[in-house]
């Protein structure tokens, strides 16, 4: 028999909106396949209004309305309530998806948004890594009070298979140490600056083509690779680690004569993330390396990422994802919801 979810999406930027397009595309296939529709009745935003409707809203309108800038409230059947928790609690929703920004120091608002779903047994899914590192033993914890799932796989290498993998995938194993390129922007600098590019001149294509956002530091600094490393110990290797704890050095020493010195030496260098187990300890870092031709990382360039995993029963096995962006983003939300409806 056919089940109908009811979903809502708080936040509607490039990621809400590229799982909006998927969802469309995907509908008649998740019929077929698995027996499930859905209807969205629900669309909170920052500056473009809200929208709450339990015969559900036009996917297609909404992406138009805030395509044009415009504000989506005119496809509200109620009053639109007054902030993201008021939407939440008058969605009567199923599933949750959370994609507003992340704030690295507190995971807030996302983490008690995710919170306030879980409470009303709705499935809560993120692509925001702030609640994951913030919040993650708490989020889990009421979710398996509730009976339902706070999932959260496009918050590290976007719709890639991270964190299903240790859960789903791979029983029985243990996670030793991993290595991986996990920030796109720095590693599509670093990939410029091998072509013949300046440091700056790269920067600024970065940022002109919608990769590096206008002040950022997050990235060449190793804010956001350090958040991904922090999200991948606490979760995978269950030892709850801040962002702040992890070593970290970005790629700001690295000029153009530095790496086309190591280009000539069939070098390269990537901004790699690490953590390791040795006991009970674990150590965590982000920082520039120079990597030789037979690395499983010298090829991952441009926006690519890739993790290589070592496990005590399979050895080295590496993740690799080509050309990210927010559709592969949305995947791993489609992926989430699928997961967290047919357990
Ligand atoms: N872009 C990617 O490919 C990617 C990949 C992995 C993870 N992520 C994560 O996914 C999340 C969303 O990223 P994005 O690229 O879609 O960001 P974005 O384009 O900036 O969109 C953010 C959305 O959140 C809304 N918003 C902001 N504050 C809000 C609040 N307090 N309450 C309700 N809505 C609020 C914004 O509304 P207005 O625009 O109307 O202000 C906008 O709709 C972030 O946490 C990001 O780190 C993104």
């Amino acid at each position: 028999m056919e089940q109908e979810y009811r979903l809502i999406l708080l936040g509607f930027g490039n990621v809400g909106r590229a799982f909006a397009r998927l969802l469309l595309d995907k509908r008649m296939y998740l019929q077929e396949k698995y027996n499930i529709s859905w209807r969205v009745v629900g669309i909170a935003t920052g500056r473009h209004g809200t929208a709450l409707s339990r015969e559900g809203i036009d996917l297609e309108s909404a992406l138009q309305i805030v395509g044009d800038d415009r504000d989506l409230s005119s496809l509200s059947k109620v009053p639109p309530p007054e902030n993201a928790l008021d939407f939440i609690h008058k969605s009567d929703a199923d599933v949750l998806f959370e994609n507003t920004p992340v704030h690295y120091e507190d995971g807030q608002p996302a983490t008690d948004h995710l919170r306030a779903a879980l409470s009303r047994d709705m499935h809560a899914i993120t692509a925001n890594k702030g609640p994951v590192v913030h919040a993650y033993r708490d989020l889990t914890g009421l979710a398996n009070t509730k009976n339902r799932a706070f999932l959260f796989e496009s918050a590290v290498m976007d719709g890639a298979p991270v964190f299903s993998l240790w859960r789903e995938v791979l029983p029985g194993a243990r996670l030793i140490s991993f290595r991986g390129v996990l920030n796109s922007t720095t590693n599509l600098i670093l990939s410029l600056m091998e072509d013949g590019k300046s440091f700056e001149q790269a920067l600024t294509h970065a940022q002109e083509i919608g990769i590096a956002e206008t002040d950022p530091s997050g990235d060449l600094d190793g804010w956001d690779a350090a958040i991904k490393v922090s999200a991948l110990v606490t979760v995978l290797m269950g030892h709850p680690v801040r962002p702040t704890q992890v070593e970290r050095e970005g790629i700001r020493g690295l000029s153009k004569e530095i790496v086309a010195r190591s280009w000539q030496e069939g070098k390269r260098w990537k901004l790699l993330c690490e953590a390791r187990r040795d006991g009970d300890r674990i150590t965590a870092s982000v920082h520039p390396e120079e990597i030789g031709i037979h690395d499983p990382l010298f090829n991952v360039m441009g926006t690519s990422s890739a993790v290589t995993f070592q496990s005590d029963v399979l050895g080295a096995l590496t993740i690799k994802e080509e050309d990210p962006g927010p559709h592969t983003t949305a995947y791993g939300l489609l992926a989430d919801f699928l997961n967290a409806v047919r357990r």
